[in-house]
């Protein structure tokens, strides 16, 4: 089976600016597994979800999803490829309609991919909400009437909707409290476990990224300096950059 993302080559430039962007990109992200992609503020990491999630196209390079040439693909094919990687934001607020209350968020994949007739979409939905811990009840609220922690449960509901391969996951638990980032992230992880699921996870925060990564690589000023087995890179970093990042998480050079 192809690996759920390979990227080969692919540079980035924006405008004519010497700064920003991305060069000499090259990863593989296999079934299931999780890759985490850390780097200071600007580095890159943002750049690159929005490659992989084709927001943005590359200058050069290939991505491939699942074996999809995804750089390629548009109109019908990519139209079909889309319910095969999704996203999960930092602040879902910013992704969710402010309009639109939780039952119609959660009824958006159902009816644009057609997963249900529509008068199974309440049972759907409801079976959504409970698969990420929350009551069905939650269905009339709006977004702004949910917690932190609830807002993020409702994202990843949605992402796991149309049973992607790959979830891209921007900061995700970056804006909660410590006790909820567990949480998530141990929700992340039997989603995992359940459905095979790969992720590609954006953090700067080396803890949270030692939770729930297999492999990490570490972006520094639009490049690949490190990268390896979470455990091994962080406990004998190599590249300056990876250096700074550990440096700044106190508890994580006590553990290591
Ligand atoms: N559309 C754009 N036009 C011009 N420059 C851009 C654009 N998008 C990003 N950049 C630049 O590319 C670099 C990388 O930005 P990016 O958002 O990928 O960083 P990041 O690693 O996600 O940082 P953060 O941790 O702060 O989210 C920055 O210097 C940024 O200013
Ligand atoms: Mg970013």
């Amino acid at each position: 089976m192809p690996p759920v993302l390979e990227i080969r080559d692919v540079a980035k430039r924006f405008g004519d600016r010497s700064t920003g962007g991305l060069r000499d990109i090259n990863l593989t992200l296999a079934r299931g597994e999780t890759l985490a992609l850390v780097g200071a503020s600007g580095s890159g990491k943002t750049t690159l979800a929005r490659l992989v999630m084709r927001l943005s196209t590359p200058d050069r390079g290939s991505i491939r999803l699942s074996g999809h040439d995804l750089t390629a693909s548009r109109g019908e094919a990519l139209r079909l490829l889309r319910p095969k990687f999704q996203m999960v934001f930092q602040d879902p607020l910013a992704a969710f309609n402010p309009r639109a209350n939780v039952r119609r968020i959660l009824e958006d994949p159902l009816r644009l991919h057609g997963l249900v007739p529509k008068e199974e979409y309440d049972a759907a939905i409801a079976a959504m909400l409970e698969r990420v811990g929350l009551n069905a009840e939650l269905m009339q609220r709006y977004p702004l009437e949910l917690s932190g922690g609830q807002r993020q449960r409702v994202a990843i509901a949605r992402a796991i909707a149309t049973k992607p391969d790959l979830i891209v996951l921007d900061e995700p638990v970056s804006a909660l409290d410590v006790s909820i980032r567990a949480q998530i992230l141990n929700l992340l992880l039997d989603l995992q476990e359940e459905t095979g699921v790969a992720y590609l996870f954006i953090s700067h925060d080396l803890a949270v990224v030692r939770a729930i990564a297999d492999h990490m690589i570490v972006l520094d000023e639009g490049h690949i300096v490190e990268r390896g087995l979470t455990e091994t890179v962080l406990a004998a970093p190599q590249a300056e950059a990876t250096k700074i990042l550990i440096e700044a998480v106190p508890k994580l050079k006590v553990w290591a």
